[in-house]
Parts: C-alpha cells; sequence; structure tokens
C-alpha cells in the first residue's frame, strides 16, 4: 500500500470550482502515478473551514472514482496557512515511490518538493549506504553524488604519481590543481581523472586503503568538501559519505546514518567482488574493513561519526528494501 498525497486551491468557494480543482488534482495524481482507477483504494478529502459550498468528495465520485471509499473532511484553522485549499490522500495498491502532486500554489505546502533538498547517508565500508543513496536518488529524481569516489580518484592520482599516499606535504602539492571532476550519463556518476573515465579503477582493495588514507588529510578533504558543497548548493541531491551530516552539510534536510556488523559488511562486500569476478578472501577483507572502519573513525578531521541529529539505522538484518522504506517513512515523518 502507497500513500499519495496532494493539494490545490480555488479561487472561490463554489461547486463549479472544486468541482474543477478536484478533478484536475485527481487527473494529475493519476497520469504522474501510472495509477489505474482500480488500484485506487480510499481517498480522504480535507479542506479548510472556508470551503462549504460542495463536498470535495462528492466531487471526486462525479468525476469517476466509484470503486473507492471517499471521505471529507474540515480542517481547523491554520494562524498563516493556505486559504481555500483542498488536500487529499490517496491509499493505493502499489508499492512504488509516490508522486505527490501540488497545483495552484499549494506547493508551498510541501517542503520536498517546493525547493531544492538534501539527503546526507553516512556510514562505515559495506554498511549500504551506496546502494540505498542510488536507489533513492532515482525515486526522488535527484542525482546521488558517491563523495567517496572522489576521495578514491584523488588516492588512484596519488598512487599513479608513486607518491606516499601518507604523506600530507606531496599529497597536498598534487591536490592543487587535480583534474578531477564527476559527471552524469543516464543518471550514472562517472568520476573523471585528466578526462579519463576511472570509475571502475577506484574500486580496487589497493585504492579503498589508499582512499582512506589520503583522506586523513585536511587539505584534500577542504579541496574535496569544497565541490561537494558546490554541488549540493545548486540541485537536490543525495549525498552518501563520512562526514556528511556532520561536516559537509550540517544542515542537511534530512540525515540518515547507516550501520551493520562488521561480520556483515564484509560479506557484502565479499559478495559484490565475487560477482564482479575477483578472487576474495573473505578474512583478509574482513580485516581491511576494520583496518578502514579505524583509520575513517579516528582520524583528527571530520571522521567517521553520527552527527547528532542523524537517524540511526542499523541495516544488518535488513533487506534494501526494507531500509529504503525506512528511509522514506523517515523522510516523510519529517516533511
Ligand atoms: O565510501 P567509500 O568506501 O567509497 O570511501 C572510500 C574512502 O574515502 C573511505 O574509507 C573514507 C573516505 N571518505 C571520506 O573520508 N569521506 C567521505 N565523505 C567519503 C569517503
Amino acid at each position: 500500500m502507497t500513500v499519495i498525497r496532494g493539494a490545490t486551491t480555488i479561487a472561490e468557494d463554489s461547486p463549479e470550482e472544486i468541482r474543477a480543482a478536484v478533478r484536475e488534482l485527481l487527473e494529475q495524481i493519476e497520469s504522474r502515478n501510472f495509477l489505474k482507477r482500480e488500484e485506487v483504494v480510499s481517498i480522504v478529502f480535507s479542506s479548510t473551514s472556508d470551503i462549504h459550498s460542495f463536498y470535495p468528495a462528492k466531487a471526486a465520485r462525479e468525476a469517476g472514482f466509484e470503486g473507492c471509499s471517499l471521505f471529507s473532511a474540515q480542517e481547523p484553522d491554520i494562524e498563516g496557512g493556505l486559504r481555500l485549499c483542498i488536500r487529499v490522500m490517496l491509499f493505493v495498491e502499489k508499492n512504488d515511490a509516490p508522486h505527490h502532486v501540488y497545483l495552484r500554489g499549494a506547493r508551498v505546502l510541501r517542503k520536498d518538493v517546493a525547493q531544492k533538498f538534501n539527503v546526507a547517508i553516512d556510514g562505515p565500508a559495506g554498511s549500504g549506504k551506496s546502494t540505498i543513496a542510488r536507489l533513492l536518488a532515482r525515486d526522488y529524481h535527484i542525482l546521488y553524488l558517491d563523495t567517496g569516489a572522489m576521495y578514491r580518484a584523488c588516492a588512484l592520482a596519488a598512487l599513479r604519481a608513486g607518491i606516499d599516499v601518507a604523506d600530507e606535504a606531496q599529497v597536498c602539492v598534487l591536490m592543487r590543481d587535480i583534474p578531477l571532476n564527476v559527471v552524469y550519463r543516464d543518471g550514472e556518476q562517472h568520476t573523471m581523472l585528466d578526462g579519463e573515465d576511472v570509475s571502475g579503477q577506484i574500486r580496487t582493495p589497493e585504492v579503498s586503503m589508499a582512499a582512506s588514507t589520503v583522506s586523513r588529510h585536511m587539505s584534500v578533504r577542504m579541496k574535496m568538501v569544497e565541490k561537494q558543497r558546490e554541488i549540493a548548493g545548486k540541485m537536490s541531491c543525495v549525498l552518501d559519505g563520512r562526514d556528511i551530516g556532520t561536516f559537509v552539510l550540517p544542515d542537511a534536510d534530512f540525515k540518515f546514518f547507516l550501520t551493520a556488523s562488521a561480520e556483515v559488511r564484509a560479506k557484502r562486500r565479499a559478495d559484490e567482488m565475487t560477482a564482479k569476478g575477483y578472487q576474495v578472501d573473505f578474512e583478509k577483507l574482513k580485516q581491511e574493513i576494520a583496518a578502514r572502519d579505524e583509520q575513517d573513525s579516528t582520524r583528527e578531521f571530520a571522521p567517521l561519526k553520527r552527527a547528532d541529529d542523524a537517524v540511526l539505522i542499523d541495516t544488518s538484518d535488513m533487506t534494501i528494501e526494507e531500509v529504503l522504506r525506512t528511509i522514506k517513512s523517515k523522510m516523510q515523518e519529517k516533511i
């Protein structure tokens, strides 16, 4: 079951206005959600107390919504609230992410559709954050920014240049004008180093550990954080990383911190790598993840840490769908 919300306004309290507004609102909800009439279980309307002349539920019945239950109620007055406003909630037999519809100035009711918003997802390696961030961005039709890929690209550049990744002075010189860029093709992030797509090459265990090491350096972090804030400042996006909620975007609209047991995280990484055709030594992988966790959470500057206002989700025993559903419902609660 999914709940789709919407709202619209009318110019005056007349039956004609209410009929036309309700019909338009429901039609828009149907088309934007690819909804079939038989999937609608019930529709609940509420309207502001200045609407008396006709029931929105009756308008829906007249508009052809015959097989579902309908209900109308009146809202108490809210100081500063919209006038002549009709809100709706549709309960539908569907499991897709809902597209809420706000028409005729009612848009201001919805913070997430009315303005740009950012979602911060932090957590250790293998907690599921990149999978979830990607799906969330897809469902909300917004950008997914994988900040780990940026640190990985810095590490790859250092390794290629033969620089000791632990040596801040050397890395700092390299950072001055690192030709690092992220571009998007068909909604997928591609990490570019001097025009070369290195998205695949940055995923090796060697680069993973080197990324954790270069990301300790303040000069690297400041450079990457500047790019991340620039992107997040321009558009709605989901960012995943280690310090998004604490440092990159402390005012992010929604913050989550994903975690899972070390065993589960190592198993997920092992499965991921096996699927890509790599030979995996599970115990070694577990040790590498533990070493990375330790380094990421004990570094001095912007360590891996849950923001006080981030929702903590232990994904150890959850499926991807369950985590996604939990995150979406937490976001809905906040709206
Ligand atoms: O998320 P990932 O495994 O791709 O990240 C690789 C490394 O980059 C990670 O071990 C620590 C670092 N990192 C970071 O310090 N801050 C971020 N926001 C993202 C990643």
